[in-house]
């Protein structure tokens, strides 16, 4: 872990505009500075760099971060080596990484990263002892290099073998991570059993999970973690955090359904194969990948299964598609994947096969073709019925335009009657740059958040016990995860008074959403026409208006708790008299 205070004093240091310019040429635009968004395909900047709040924002597609989410999503390094490379460039050193307290903490058990990674360490130590794990590896043509690259492991044959690397086996992460299982009778024991490992590792470099192969015959062949709280299958992708770089280099990321894929192809040369983990491919995944690369190469295998996992991938990829980038579909010969024809036939012949994949536009209307009659007005009229929910989800307009072009030619109609039929508009000819959204509907804690961030002196008035109680009591004028939000931050603020950065302080909590929620209106914030005086009692104001709030949701809540109670009392009106009032001291601008 790098130290919160490190990264603070870090973005201190960094200038984000400086940052983003040496890798998009930023022009001046008031009070910000503005691009075309490198996240997706546009001709009027909507990409802005606000260089007093140091944070990016994307009012066209919604990228949004600090200077080292910048880095990450742009390229496409984890957290650490982000921070590394920002601290690098202002000659700063980061802090050693302590692995102490992270080995305390997963001997506790009460940090899932810190329990994955420790169960990884365990499993691959296991291969080293286990002689038919590594010679199964060995007939699978795996080198031990590429092994060790990809962290592979085993989990020896027993019920409890984890207990030699957790001395506390009860503990509840071990559950939570998904190692072990507990049985009905109060028994537990280990959920990877006599398996090859397989680490599935974030974004950010941590172990999140693993996948676990029977070593020859049985059922199930695969046998994944569940999902946890640190586990989404449908955001992550096998290989992912290793192949970042070469996904950049190479502009192409190939899309492939097994582990072994991945491993086999990356030990023969192509290092820019991920694999989805045993489910389909979910927009989710397809907007991740677009970000590194251009070009996406989904890789099936040649049978009935392959097409429909391909037909399934088209459909979740529709609308992320976006102008000027290419999805292609790459069907093997039946019987191969691509583990098997990179291992037989190498490299180069894999990727001219790359080469030649179909783009997403002609799978789409060879499949639909191949179901119908194009003889027939019958034929021709269900074309393009079916084609209408696929069309009418293609998110990139000047590949829906071909698209109908097509449709309308096969079927022999105008594409005008085809929009017509689609009901799809003519699209205005020019596209009327994004306006950051206005700041009236900022609610009262926002109001007192953004303030904060900016104006951190003055977090000292306020006493964050006053709103101690109410934080689970909320829920009606005042939400409660944004009050736990302001919690937080004033909690924070009194530890550590030089934290401005709340986006990367927060970064992967429960808050975070509060904060990115905020950041597009934080553009219009502009402190400079408010004196210290007004600020204070801006701030004081909404303090006071806010406890009353959350008094009065404490308040009903307790009366709807009650077993009798009809409808909500108005003790004294004066609730009702909050609520026609408009927000004190909104001078948000
Ligand atoms: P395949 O059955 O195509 O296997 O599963 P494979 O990748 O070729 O595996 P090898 O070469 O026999 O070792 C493709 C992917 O589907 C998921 C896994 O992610 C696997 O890599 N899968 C498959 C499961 O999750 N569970 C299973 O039982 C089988
Ligand atoms: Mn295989």
């Amino acid at each position: 872990m790098i130290p919160q205070s490190f990264i603070q004093d870090l973005l201190n240091r960094v200038d984000i505009v400086d940052v983003v310019d040496r890798h998009v040429k930023l022009k001046r635009a008031g009070a910000n500075y503005v691009a075309c968004c490198p996240f997706h395909s546009e001709k009027t900047p909507s990409f802005t760099v606000s260089q007093t709040k140091q944070f990016y924002h994307c009012f066209g597609c919604g990228a949004h971060g600090t200077a080292v989410g910048f880095l990450m999503e742009y390229g496409g390094l984890g957290f650490v080596e982000a921070v590394k490379e920002l601290a690098q460039s202002v000659g700063m050193k980061v802090p050693e990484v302590r692995s102490e307290p992270a080995q305390r903490r997963a001997e506790e058990g009460d940090d899932l990263y810190a329990v994955l990674l420790k169960a990884a360490q365990f499993y691959r130590a296991q291969l080293k002892d286990a002689p038919r794990a590594i010679s199964y590896l060995k007939q699978r043509g795996l080198s031990g290099e590429i092994a060790k690259l990809f962290g592979i492991g085993y989990a020896p044959d027993g019920w409890q073998n984890l207990q030699a690397a957790f001395p506390n086996y009860n503990a509840k992460a071990l559950v939570a991570a998904g190692l072990v299982i507990q049985g009905d009778e109060g028994k537990r024991y280990d959920r990877f059993r006599d398996r090859i490992m397989f680490p599935i590792v974030d974004v950010r470099g941590n172990v999140i999970a693993f996948g676990g192969r029977v070593l020859g015959e049985g059922e199930p062949k695969y046998l994944n973690s569940p999902e946890t709280p640190v586990f989404e299958k449908g955001r992550e992708l096998y290989g992912l955090y290793r192949s970042r770089r070469a996904i950049r280099d190479a502009g192409r990321v190939v899309v492939v359904e097994g582990y072994m894929d991945v491993v086999a192809l990356a030990q023969h040369g192509v290092e820019y194969a991920v694999a989805t983990l045993g489910t389909a491919t979910t927009p989710l995944h397809v907007q991740k990948l677009l970000r590194q690369a251009d070009e996406i190469v989904f890789c099936f295998d040649g049978d009935d299964a392959g097409r429909r996992a391909a037909w399934r991938a088209l459909e979740n990829s529709l609308n992320q598609l976006v102008d000027g980038k290419k999805l292609a579909f790459l069907f093997l010969p039946q019987g191969e994947d691509p583990d098997t024809y990179v291992r037989k036939l190498g490299k180069d012949a894999f990727e001219k096969l790359l080469v030649d994949a179909k783009p997403l536009s002609q799978f789409l209307l060879d499949e639909l073709k191949s179901r119908v009659d194009l003889n027939t007005h019958e034929g021709r009229a269900k074309l393009l019925q079916d084609a209408r929910p696929l069309v009418k989800q293609v998110a990139a307009p000047l590949l829906s335009l071909m698209l109908r072009k097509q449709l309308a030619e096969l079927s022999g109609v105008t594409q005008q009657e085809l929009d017509t039929q689609y009901q799809i508009k003519a699209q205005p000819r020019t596209q009327v740059p994004a306006k950051p959204p206005a700041p009236a509907n900022l609610s009262l804690v926002q109001k007192l958040i953004a303030r904060l961030m900016f104006n951190s002196e003055f977090a000292g008035l306020l006493d964050r016990r006053e709103i101690e109680g109410f934080l689970d009591n909320v829920g009606v004028r005042v939400d409660a995860g944004e009050l736990k939000a302001l919690y937080r931050v004033l909690e924070a603020l009194a530890n550590d008074r030089n934290i401005r950065n709340f986006g990367e302080y927060f970064r992967d909590t429960e808050q975070e959403r509060v904060f990115v929620s905020l950041e597009p209106v934080l553009f219009h914030l502009e402190e400079a026409n408010l004196g210290k005086p007004e600020l204070e009692e801006e701030i004081l104001d909404g303090w006071k208006n806010l406890l009353l709030h959350a008094k009065n949701d404490a308040d009903r809540r307790a009366q709807m708790s009650k077993p009798d109670a009809a409808a909500p009392a108005e003790p004294d009106g004066y609730s009702k008299a909050l609520s026609n009032q408009p927000v004190a001291g909104t001078v948000v601008k």
